[in-house]
């Protein structure tokens, strides 16, 4: 088991440990996991190229440093505690030694089919068990998974795809969420369409429905399950061998596909979740985040089941049957750590304490936030009416790209801040730079926030494209990892996350390219333009707002074209990416040379109507005055 930090002093003396010798600091840690063969070097790195190597030489597998490892003093120990998005369903328990059931036959029904080490597989799965299943059976037999959030439109879903090349792709009927049911088999069946790759498509039967199954492509889940053997010896992987592939957003329109590795991820998920969330024996652990996004792949399968946790997985969301369902499930499963986004918290906060009345949640021990920056108001929120003022809250950031926690308290140990990150996870080397690249020294200082250190739970390279990894993440300023955010140091060294200072915005904790939608947008047959800016939004933390120059007016007039284009962005990206606000315009602020100037309409959706700085570079300074004479007028629109 990995090494867990429990004291203020030991961590300073670790953290310094790992910054001064990090290669020993991380072989010290990799000794604790099972190698088939011991790696030659620990770590080989260019920040140019960009080039980054753990463990080479070293030979494992992951699935056997969460089975074999374990099973003998863990084969009875509830793995997965998998709650139902209806309450009144049997919820399932699901052991060790069961689980490790599930994977080997699966993942022999994997390789029955045909798949191969190398080969990517893509997951379009509810919260259901058999996503675990389903991607711990690809990394037993060495097929890289690629999950898609089951959000994701169809034509996201095709795009995400085709990139990765997918061959085999697992989906389900549909999936559960509140009171409605996500059709992801009739919304796969289109994707395909546009997915030639795809030639097979296990489906798993969750809600029951009448659904079309392909001849000679679809099969039901339980059929092949019913046939395959029980027992798999697990892959040889080589220390870099790509374990996954995790589509998100980034400044231009294309989703980048980020490949994690198989060594120095399992050991900075597993590592970072025993330390940031003070893990325990026994402890029940819940982490509320899908699947489909990093979370829910590094603290809700690979950093717990490798540390032997107990998890909840739920099916449903925070709001039904009522707003007090996840204090039922804490007090139901008596939770120990809570790990949730800023978003759920704010969405409970505006519907009142009294959901929390008579709900036993003296279980809880840490209470953890994620996705986005926590504000004050919903920290201490969290930290009085959830934590009792007695659990500290671990306010960890991190990014797709970063794999693991990189900026957090560890529980109970760090002092806590309200929305301060507070310190560097070991191994984490943060700089803070000016936006000539110029290194911000010393404390009380804020800027542009860069790693100049490799941590091994880093991604590689994006797939298919190691030129837009090295653009986007080592040229800005070079010999570092930009990570895209603003970050304050404040006059005790702490880290405070400012939010991002590229065009990504993050809604709900979702984060999405403003290229993106606005080339949602612009498929619209009547959009001409348009340009789309986040706007702080009391629960969603940023919301979208969409500024749209038509070609015409529909019947409709502008309501009707407000909810068409909402409805082409929905079919597009999916429904999380629809605009909150749309404002019709007659044209956008631009430079002469065509740029559009963000930072304006960024302030007239804050609802600011003067002090636009310098306009004069403008073609046409009088259209700012237009555009915020329409914002004010349909303010709210
Ligand atoms: O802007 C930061 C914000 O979320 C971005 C990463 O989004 P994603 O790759 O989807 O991963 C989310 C889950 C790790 C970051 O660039 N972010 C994440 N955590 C925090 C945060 N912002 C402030 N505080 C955080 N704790």
């Amino acid at each position: 088991m990995v090494p867990k930090i429990s004291t203020l002093s030991g961590y300073i003396f670790e953290y310094q440990k790992s910054t001064a010798n990090p290669t020993e600091f991380w072989s010290n840690i990799a000794d604790t996991f099972y190698w088939r063969r011991k790696y030659d070097e620990v770590l080989k790195w260019d920040f140019q190229k960009p080039e980054v190597r753990w463990f080479e030489g070293g030979q494992l597998n992951l699935t056997e440093n969460i089975f074999e490892r374990q099973i003998f003093y863990r084969g009875g120990q509830t793995a997965l505690l998998w709650e139902p998005n209806d309450p009144e369903e049997e919820p399932r328990r699901i052991t060790y030694q069961e689980l490790f059931e599930e994977v080997q036959k699966f993942a022999n029904v994997l390789l029955d089919l045909g798949v191969k080490k190398g080969d990517r597989v893509g997951i379009y799965l509810p919260m259901v068990p058999e996503l675990v299943v389903a991607m711990l059976a690809c990394a037993r037999i060495g097929a890289v998974h690629s999950v898609v959030f089951g959000g994701f439109s169809a034509q996201a879903l095709s795009e995400r795809l085709e990139d990765a090349g997918i061959r085999l792709l697992i989906t389900a009927d549909g999936g559960f969420r509140g009171t409605k049911t996500v059709p992801l088999k009739a919304i796969a069946d289109e994707a395909l369409e546009q997915a030639p790759t795809v030639e097979q498509v296990i489906v798993y039967q969750r809600t029951k429905e009448d659904i079309p199954m392909k001849e000679g492509r679809d099969v039901w889940w339980h059929d092949l399950m019913a046939g395959a053997a029980a027992s798999n010896e697990a892959a040889t992987m080589e220390s870099e061998d790509p374990l996954y592939i995790l589509y998100t957003s980034g400044s231009t329109g294309k989703p980048k596909g980020l490949v994690h590795s198989t060594a120095g991820y399992m050991i900075y998920s597993a590592y970072t979740f025993r330390n940031v969330f003070q893990y325990s024996d026994g402890d029940v652990y819940f982490c509320t985040a899908d699947i489909g996004w990093v979370t829910g792949h590094s603290y809700l399968v690979y950093g717990p089941l490798l540390s032997g946790a107990t998890c909840v997985m739920f099916e449903g969301v925070p709001t039904w049957p009522d707003a007090g369902r996840f204090w039922d499930i804490v007090e139901k499963y008596r939770v120990n750590q809570f790990y949730t986004a800023p978003t759920a918290l704010r969405s409970l906060m505006a519907m009142g304490e009294k959901w929390l009345e008579g709900k036993d949640l003296s279980s809880l021990k840490v209470l953890g936030s994620v996705g986005e920056p926590i504000n004050e108001e919903a920290w201490h929120w969290y930290h009085d009416h959830v934590g009792k003022n007695r659990c500290p809250i671990v306010d960890t950031w991190w990014q797709t790209e970063t794999g693991g926690i990189m900026i957090s308290p560890l529980a109970g140990i760090i002092p806590t801040k309200p929305s301060y990150a507070t310190m560097p996870f070991m191994g984490v080397q943060p700089v803070i730079v000016d936006s000539e690249g110029q290194e911000q020294t010393g404390n009380s200082v804020q800027g542009n926030l860069c790693i100049s250190y490799p941590w091994p739970g880093m991604a590689r390279t994006i797939w298919g494209d190691h030129e837009r990894f090295r653009q986007t993440y080592f040229s800005t300023y070079p010999g570092m990892y930009f990570t895209g955010d603003g970050a304050r140091r404040d006059e005790d060294g702490y880290y405070r996350i400012m939010g991002r200072v590229d065009d990504v915005i993050n809604v709900s904790g979702h984060r999405l390219g403003t290229a993106e939608v606005e080339n949602a947008i612009n498929e619209h047959p009547l959009v001409n333009e348009s340009a789309v800016v986040g706007f702080p939004h009391d629960i969603k933390g940023q919301g979208i707002f969409a500024f749209v120059v038509c070609t015409e007016l529909s019947d409709g007039g502008e309501d009707g074209i407000r909810t068409s284009i909402r409805k082409t962005v929905s079919k597009i990206i999916g429904p999380f990416a629809k605009p909150d606000l749309i404002l019709l315009v007659s044209g956008l602020p631009k430079t002469r040379s065509g740029k559009i100037m963000r930072r304006i309409l960024r302030k007239v959706a804050a609802g600011e109507t003067e002090d636009f700085g310098d306009t004069s570079t403008l073609l046409d300074p009088a259209i700012v005055d237009e555009i915020v004479e329409a914002a004010t007028r349909t303010a709210g629109g």
